[in-house]
């Protein structure tokens, strides 16, 4: 197969740190080539300097056996590299068709022709068999369709080579399932995509061949038929790595956290959870499995008090919380490790410490009165570094410079640190490396044996079929389901997930 792109001895510094220690990768015509390492391994570094956004230190870069300097992004595009990042940058205000022509509209610029775009966009999705509606405001879509928004935009700019960085970390098991299949195609139509993941399941069921990244290095290449997910995940991270969780079976006892007849209100005034009611006890985990976008949002910020409920009671350790204060129900034993670690739970610009002692003040080891014990709050972060494998900064590091699954170790080790008797995990592993998703999985346990009452909500099946005690099904705002997680098939939950009812299989509306 011929050579599409070909990165030799790339180096890349930022200040004391080296991202790329001398990088030699590849990738094909037409191969879906994974990119995987675990978090600040070097991924997203090597592709942006493929992409035009770093300039290597060291090495050299061949599109098509050409040897080329990519300056910027639009010196990349020209040589028929594009990528889409994590974070997607569409302008929310304006159509699909806009968003995808922005920057190389048709007509002079000044005279934008929305014929020509839709009537090309058109086009575009139906060459590369991504249905999207041209008219539609970006604002509006939900995040799959974003992405493919994102996609089709790079794809106007005649690439040959797509790097996607971690594009499924957004999505749901169906959306992924629906971007795959548009993966595939593209690469049978002769493009090459280059597909930045840590999720192994992702590498096996999509990629050709598999580039290994650790500490800034490729250490293995090799064709996707050829390994093993366990294989991937022992290169990855350094050591052989356990997939199923261990644990004892649940030994739960009083109920710590009540809800009852819960309705709240979505964005949009319409009911997003409509009466719902569960117990979480102290000493089980209780899943609450669901297609985003069921109610989970919701339910989960009518219980942290960022939105108040219409009707119905929560309460936490016998205090009566609804509609209170997320302090106030902190001061009750709550914590969270929202699913949005970026914009729910950190203040980028502050330092890692204090990030790491927010809601920590009252603790008399780290403050007497309101006066910080600024040097014990440094041991306090630093001990959270450690114990929780943060990397890419010190204590007094500014929290923006950790890389985002750093960031998110850093708001899961702050809240499992406070020895609260309820925390909500949101998404706990979305973004994470495999080795720190294996340690917040056994966090979450241990916590549990501990005492505290856990409620965990994921859109990753697999996540709650192997940490949750019970298993409560999530369908248009209600609960539609119960399964014990001992005995729980992913077949059953699935089924309750998109509204099928096991008696009878009756639908539920
Ligand atoms: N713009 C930057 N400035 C400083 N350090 C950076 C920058 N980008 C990445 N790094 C550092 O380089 C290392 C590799 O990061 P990255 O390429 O993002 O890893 P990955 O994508 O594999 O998670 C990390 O230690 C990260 O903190
Ligand atoms: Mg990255």
């Amino acid at each position: 197969m011929a050579q599409a792109v070909n990165m030799k001895n790339i180096v890349k510094r930022f200040g004391p740190v080296t991202a790329n220690r001398g990088v030699d990768f590849s990738a094909e015509k037409g191969e879906v080539h994974a990119l995987v390492g675990e978090n600040g391994a070097g991924k997203s570094t090597l592709m942006n300097i493929l992409y035009g956004l770093h300039s290597p230190d060291e090495g050299t870069i061949e599109v098509g056996g050409v040897p080329v300097v990519l300056t910027n992004p639009r010196v990349a595009i020209k040589h028929g590299i594009g990528m889409v990042h994590q974070h997607f940058k569409l302008v929310p205000s304006l159509t699909v068709a806009e968003n995808i022509v922005l920057g190389s509209e048709p007509g002079n610029g000044l005279n934008f022709n929305r014929n020509v775009a839709f009537r090309q966009v058109r086009e575009l999705s139906k060459t590369y068999d991504l249905d999207i509606d041209p008219g539609a405001l970006v604002h509006d879509l939900p995040v799959g369709l974003r992405q493919r928004v994102e996609i089709l935009k790079v794809l106007y700019r005649s690439v040959d080579v797509l790097i996607l960085d971690e594009p499924t970390a957004v999505l749901t098991p169906q959306e992924t399932e629906e971007l795959f299949v548009n993966i595939r195609q593209l690469a049978n139509s002769g493009k090459t995509v280059i597909f930045i993941t840590h999720k192994l399941g992702e590498v096996m069921s999509v990629s050709d061949r598999v580039s290994i990244m650790r500490d800034g290095r490729i250490i293995k290449v090799t064709n996707t038929c050829d390994t093993s997910a366990e294989e991937i995940a022992s290169d990855m991270v350094g050591r052989p790595v356990l997939f199923r969780v261990k644990k004892r079976e649940a030994q739960p006892k009083q109920p710590i956290l009540s809800v009852s007849k819960l309705v709240v209100d979505g964005s949009r005034g319409v009911e997003a959870v409509r009466g719902v009611g569960f117990e979480v006890r102290s000493g089980e985990i209780v899943g609450i499995a669901g297609v985003q976008g069921n109610g989970q949002d919701e339910l989960i910020d009518a219980l942290v008090g960022l939105r108040k409920p219409k009707a119905g009671k929560v309460t936490l350790n016998g205090h009566d919380i609804t509609s209170c204060s997320p302090a106030i129900a902190r001061d009750h034993g709550l914590s969270y490790i929202p699913a949005d670690r970026m914009r729910d739970g950190l203040c980028l610009p502050a330092s890692l410490w204090e990030n790491a002692i927010a809601g920590h003040q009252r603790n008399p080891q780290l403050s007497r009165g309101p006066v910080l014990n600024i040097k014990e709050c440094i041991r306090f972060t630093q001990e959270l570094i450690d114990k929780f494998d943060i990397r890419g900064g010190s204590a007094s590091t500014p929290s923006k410079a950790l890389s985002g699954g750093n960031q998110q170790k850093l708001v899961a080790a702050r809240e499992m640190s406070r020895n609260g008797e309820f925390i909500i995990a949101d998404q706990p592993s979305r973004g994470v490396d495999i080795g720190a998703i294996e340690f917040m999985h056994n966090r979450l346990i241990a916590m549990r044996d501990e005492g505290t009452a856990i409620l965990l909500v994921s859109a990753d099946l697999d996540e709650i079929l192997s940490v949750s005690d019970r298993i409560l099904v999530l369908y248009k705002g209600e609960v539609v389901g119960e399964v014990p997680g001992a005995h729980a098939s992913k077949d059953a939950i699935g089924r309750l997930m998109a509204g099928i009812r096991d008696e009878g299989g009756e639908q539920v509306v």
